[in-house]
Formats: structure tokens, C-alpha cells, sequence
């Protein structure tokens, strides 16, 4: 019996629920999904909005440039993508700074694109 009104709840949490695929996406950002576009990325339209939406700019810019590092303009966050702490530190890996500072780890996803961008060449488009 138990198993039947589990079965019955789930059937209408999934008949109610119109943005459960959604939701999953945005409880587990780190699973692989095809919805993540890496291809020709700009660093104008892809990267910039993941380092202003998520604080970097505030952080990073020439007036308040923390720890050295100004992330405001291509010029600006070449070096850093050119020497790996850009990724670095987004990505948590051992030997850098984990970033953004006192916040979550970004979506796998925007890192997967900066890692894109890096490796297409950090192109200035
Ligand atoms: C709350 C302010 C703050 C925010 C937000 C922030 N940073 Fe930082 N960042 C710092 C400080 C401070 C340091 C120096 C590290 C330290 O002293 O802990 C730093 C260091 C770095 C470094 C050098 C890392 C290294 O290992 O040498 C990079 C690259 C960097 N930040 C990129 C980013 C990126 C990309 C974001 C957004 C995803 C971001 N930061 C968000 C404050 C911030």
C-alpha cells in the first residue's frame, strides 16, 4: 500500500508540476545536460554577463581591484585567463583562490564556458 500512494504522489507531483525538468536543472547545475552551450563563445555576450551576475565585477574592477586582480574589460581578465587562475579559481582547484569570495560555487555550466572561451583562444569578440 505504502508503495501505491508513493507512486500516486509522485504521479501528481509530475501531472502538477509544469517546470519539474527545470527545477532538476537548477537543484543539480553540475549534472551534464545538453542545454549547456559551449560553441564560439564572445567573451562581449558570454563572458562578461558571468563575471557581472556573479559579483566578480564588484569585486574586480579598477578602482577595487582585489588581491591585484581587475576583471572589468577584455584587456583586464586575459592575463588571468592566459596564466589559469581564472579557471582556477572558479573550478576550486587545489592551489587557488576558491571564487566568488564568500559566495556558492558558480553553475558548472558558466564555468564550462569560461573553460570554453580559455580554450577556443580567449578570443575578444
Ligand atoms: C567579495 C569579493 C570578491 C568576489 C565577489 C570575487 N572575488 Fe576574486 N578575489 C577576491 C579577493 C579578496 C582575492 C584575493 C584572495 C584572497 O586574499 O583570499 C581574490 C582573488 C581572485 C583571483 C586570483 C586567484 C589566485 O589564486 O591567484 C582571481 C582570478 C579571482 N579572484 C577571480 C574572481 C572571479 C572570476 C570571481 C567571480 C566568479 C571573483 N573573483 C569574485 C575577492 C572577490
Amino acid at each position: 500500500m505504502k508503495t501505491k500512494n508513493l507512486a500516486l504522489a509522485l504521479l501528481i507531483a509530475f501531472a502538477t508540476q509544469g517546470c519539474w525538468y527545470d527545477n532538476e536543472e537548477d537543484m543539480y547545475p553540475s549534472q551534464n545536460n545538453n542545454s549547456c552551450v559551449t560553441d564560439n563563445m564572445s567573451f562581449t555576450s558570454d563572458i562578461v554577463p558571468i563575471l557581472t551576475s556573479n559579483s566578480c565585477i564588484s569585486c574586480h574592477n579598477a578602482s577595487m581591484s582585489s588581491s591585484g586582480v581587475n576583471l572589468d574589460g577584455y584587456d583586464n581578465v586575459k592575463p588571468w585567463a592566459d596564466n589559469g587562475r581564472l579557471y582556477g579559481s572558479v573550478n576550486h582547484d587545489n592551489g587557488y583562490f576558491a571564487m566568488p569570495q564568500g559566495l556558492p560555487k558558480i553553475d558548472q555550466c558558466q564555468i564550462d564556458k569560461l573553460k570554453a572561451w580559455i580554450d577556443q583562444g580567449t578570443t575578444n569578440n
